[in-house]
């Protein structure tokens, strides 16, 4: 089972998140366990801050190191798991790609700092922090949001946590293209007809148009893919593989 600990200043926006659909459906089917840490409760009294003022001057308050590095104590207790994987999402670390989530739902143990404010003190990120993840190039408020879009990139990959798994190994990025059309009944419906193929029966028939519809479709959209795809096609083909 894999243990996913979060520390954060918003603990109620995280807990609401991971009960519901797939994240909470997970935690049920006991895949995942989310240990989630209020930052509030790791502070000092009587004020109980989590941030303060930059040293140097600047714009914006600095979340302090204290809270963070108490709950990530109390979260990993005695013996620390030397796989354990601490993200911290920001606008600078590198953007998720299908393939870093892959690489996280094989681990037993995550820890995800949220951030807030303008900042956090970069004693965090040097001790405690071994993935620094980005979601795309703009700035949220805060890192709830971005650690849920990660773990709910990650659990999704996890094998039986979906009803098929198969249906995340054909969605878009896992073979390298977008993922194509879909289409379900009725067959027609104001005067749009499901295209014939996928009503033929004919399976060969079937996949060769499904892939070519994500091949245009990635072609059109993402030259970027669809160039690596290419390459790698051709790098099985040079291997004597044969993968469609
Ligand atoms: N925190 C704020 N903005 C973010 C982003 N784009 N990605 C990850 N973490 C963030």
């Amino acid at each position: 089972m894999l243990s996913v600990h979060i520390l954060t200043p918003f603990a109620k926006m995280v807990e609401a998140v991971v009960d519901e659909s797939i994240l909470g459906r997970a935690n049920a089917k006991s895949f995942v366990n989310y240990l989630i840490y209020d930052l509030f409760n790791f502070a000092d009294p009587p004020h109980y801050r989590i941030d303060d003022y930059p040293f140097g001057g600047g714009s914006g308050m600095i979340m302090k190191p204290e809270p963070v590095f108490r709950a990530y104590k109390k979260a990993v207790g005695d013996q620390q798991n030397s796989s354990l994987r601490v993200i911290f999402p920001t606008p600078d670390g590198e953007v998720l790609t299908h393939k870093k989530a892959l690489e996280l739902s094989k681990c037993s143990e995550l820890m995800f700092i949220n951030g807030h404010y303008k900042g956090i003190d970069q004693r965090i990120r040097d001790v405690l922090v071994t993935d620094e993840i980005s979601i795309g190039d703009y700035v949220l408020t805060g890192g709830e949001l971005p650690t849920l879009v990660i773990l709910d990139a990650i659990i999704r990959l996890i094998p039986g946590v979906l009803n098929t798994y198969e249906s995340a190994e054909t969605d878009s990025f896992a073979s390298g293209l977008l993922d194509g059309p879909h289409f379900t009944r009725p067959e027609e419906f104001e005067g749009m007809k499901v295209p014939e193929v996928l009503l033929s029966g004919h399976h060969k028939k079937i996949a060769d148009w499904k892939l070519d519809q994500q091949k245009e479709k990635t072609k059109l959209r993402r030259t970027d893919l669809f160039r690596k795809y290419l390459e790698l096609k051709s790098v099985e083909k040079e291997n004597g593989e044969n993968n469609g």
